[in-house]
């Protein structure tokens, strides 16, 4: 099928347009690059063997999408393109809304007009709020607690909306635990701008000396090491459950929601001492209050998508964080600008 992926030259939308080109999909990415960069796509088209069209361009901008869908006629959308920082968001809850909400109402719209209408839809589990249920399915009650998670709880509602207002839409959301690592190549991988927020691309950063050590947010949560535990995900997988479920709702109409994660977590703490012992550097550590917003554990009941997907995660955490480490390794600076 032809495909647009939305924020296609980010760090999911890269890998995800891998995979989507080995399966024999032809991509075409849209991005405004406000957090990514074009070597990215580069450096994508180089290891798929093929030159990825690239539409440079904002979800608001309602003239370019319909020119894209004119000239693309694609089959589908992969829909990665949003802000994603949980801090930011508390802080610009309006651009998040702008950005994320508007964008993908105006992306809806122009689907719609061009009678394209089918949507895979990149959610996170941040929706499921404070976890009453670990491992967590997918009919576990929603809740969010900051402008983010909001975020990508109304879109998904939109979504719902649409399909139960048109049977003729097929929409798959897709629910990410912590996508991590990069391509076994080390040609792309994650490019945070500034400090990164997350685990791993920071304790990256420490193993190449960027920062001296990684601040361990809380030791006295109930966890078996009192670090906080959550679901790691090879980002080669979540790349691979893309296309199983673009296929899957290629069949059928209607919305379903799938997990993507592996079923298990890990601590902070092992996540840090299998990225020493990946790496042979020191990664120095201290344990500090713990961050607003946080919840002590959180991973999937991830069995609906391999019922429904055929999908499950088979890359292990040390593969996770070896991977990430021949990126970080390769490209200390991430990529060209
Ligand atoms: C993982 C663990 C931290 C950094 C976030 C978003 C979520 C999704 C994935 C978009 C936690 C601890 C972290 C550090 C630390 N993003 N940590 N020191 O918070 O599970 O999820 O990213 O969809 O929406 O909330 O991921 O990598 O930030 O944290 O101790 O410098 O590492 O407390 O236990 P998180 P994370």
């Amino acid at each position: 099928m032809r495909i647009v992926v939305t924020g296609g030259a980010g760090y999911l939308g890269t890998h995800t347009s891998l995979s989507l080109i080995a399966a024999g999909h032809e991509v075409t990415v849209v991005d405004n690059f406000s957090n990514a960069s074009r070597d990215a796509v580069r450096r994508t088209s180089d290891l798929a063997g093929s030159d990825i069209p690239v539409v440079e361009g904002d979800l608001l901008d309602r003239h370019l999408l319909e020119e894209i869908f004119a000239e693309t006629r694609p089959d589908a959308v992969v829909h990665f393109a949003g802000l994603k920082s949980v801090g930011e968001s508390n802080a610009q809850p309006l651009r998040y809304m702008t950005n994320n909400v508007s964008g993908t109402l105006q992306l809806l719209d122009a689907m719609d007009a061009a009678s394209v209408r089918r949507i895979i839809f990149s959610s996170s589990a941040t929706v499921y709020g404070v976890t009453e249920t670990v491992p967590t399915p997918e009919d576990h009650p929603l809740s969010v607690t900051n402008p983010y998670g909001r975020t990508k709880l109304m879109t998904e509602d939109i979504l719902r909306d649409l399909a139960a207002s048109d049977p003729r839409w097929s929409i798959g959301i897709l629910r990410y635990f912590n996508p991590v690592g990069a391509h076994p190549s080390a040609q792309i991988g994650e490019d945070p701008r500034g400090v990164p927020n997350n685990l791993v691309p920071f304790v990256g950063q420490v193993a190449v000396g960027r920062h001296e050590a990684v601040s361990v947010f809380g030791g006295d949560y109930p966890t078996p090491d009192g670090t906080g535990v959550r679901d790691y995900l090879h980002v080669m997988d979540l790349a691979e459950g893309h296309v199983a479920a673009l296929d899957r709702i290629a069949s059928r109409t209607g919305v379903d929601v799938w997990n993507l994660g592996t079923g298990r977590g890990y601590s902070v703490l092992e996540v840090i001492r299998m990225y020493a012992e990946v790496s042979g550097r020191p990664i120095p550590y201290r344990i500090v209050e713990r961050r607003p917003g946080d919840v002590a554990v959180s991973y999937a009941d991830a069995s609906k998508a391999a019922r429904d997907l055929g999908w499950r995660a088979v890359r292990s955490l040390r593969e996770m964080i070896e991977d990430h480490w021949h990126w970080q390794d390769a490209n200390p600076n991430g990529y060209d600008a």
